[in-house]
């Protein structure tokens, strides 16, 4: 896979985000998620994507990571209010990804930041944490998000953007790029929507030159073909489509004809 800046961290373009997928508990479900992360491993899927709000997977992506931990980046985030109830939560994250390191935290939602941020910048001054973030699933929080980006406190963004969800198109991606603010997409594939809600098949003939061959690929390149993006970080709970999404992440840049084709054939199909 390629690599591009996640702020200063490098990063493969490909991750994971676990939400609802690894939060799980039974044996046969773990043994999933251990062939999910083996996939990973194998395939350079490095960026690991959590939170306290996703159950067990924290913990899942502790365990199944153990021993390997050097191989992963790994995200998470607080999600709570107050101070003492955020240092108790970001603890805890430390305790179930079983690692004294955390690459990237991230304030779920906006949830409380001002409180939170003095939280994380400790955490960084020593050595905890690597960069500081924040996230949002909805575009109404943008102007939050641009301020908070302005402040210069925070180094990577995480927000929804896929052929369905442009708003980032408009502010939050070009300010990212003026202040090199990495950005981590999350919903790439628009929870699992712009697969599974198809009402035609599409044609992928003009795209297998370019290397698709499947309709997933196809949308995450559209999302890479958009270089402000550092990392788009799909879900999945089939080992095998860690290979198939990963592929994405060594194709060259889709050219702007095959975008706007893409994009043409959403329009049909969906
Ligand atoms: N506020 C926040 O901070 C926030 C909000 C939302 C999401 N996120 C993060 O972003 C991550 C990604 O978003 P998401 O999980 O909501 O949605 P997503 O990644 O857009 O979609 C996930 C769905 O896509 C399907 N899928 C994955 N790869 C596929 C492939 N190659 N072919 C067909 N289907 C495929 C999965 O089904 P299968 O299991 O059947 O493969 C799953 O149902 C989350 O997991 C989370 O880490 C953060």
């Amino acid at each position: 896979m390629q690599t591009r800046k996640l702020a200063t961290l490098q990063v493969a373009p490909i991750g994971m985000g676990t939400w609802k997928t690894f939060d799980v508990r039974s044996e046969r479900e773990i043994t999933v998620r251990k062939e999910i992360i083996e996939a990973c491993l194998s395939e350079g899927v490095a960026f690991l994507d959590s939170s306290p709000m996703y159950g067990e997977s924290e913990s899942v992506i502790g365990g199944t990571t153990e021993g390997r931990r050097e191989h992963f980046q790994l995200a998470t985030k607080v999600w709570c209010q107050g101070l003492s109830q955020g240092k108790a939560e970001i603890a805890r994250s430390f305790e179930r990804f079983r690692t004294d390191y955390i690459d990237v935290f991230q304030v779920h939602n906006l949830l409380d930041w001002k409180t939170h941020l003095l939280t994380l910048e400790k955490l960084k001054a020593e050595g905890r944490i690597g960069l500081i973030g924040i996230t949002h699933y909805l575009t109404e929080s943008y102007p939050e998000m641009i301020q908070i980006m302005k402040s210069g406190r925070i180094s990577t963004i995480q927000i929804p953007y896929n052929v369905l969800e442009r708003t980032c198109e408009r502010e939050i991606l070009p300010l990212a790029d003026e202040l090199e603010i990495g950005v981590i997409v999350m919903q790439p594939l628009d929870v699992g929507r712009l697969v599974i809600g198809l009402r035609r098949k599409p044609d992928l003939a003009p795209l297998q030159a370019h290397g698709i061959e499947t309709w997933a690929q196809a949308l995450l390149a559209w999302i890479l073909a958009d270089t402000r993006v550092s990392v788009a970080i799909p879900a999945t709970t089939k080992p095998e489509r860690i290979r198939e999404n990963a592929a994405v992440g060594a194709l060259p840049t889709l050219p702007e004809e095959l975008r706007t084709y893409i994009e043409s054939e959403v329009e049909r199909c969906f």
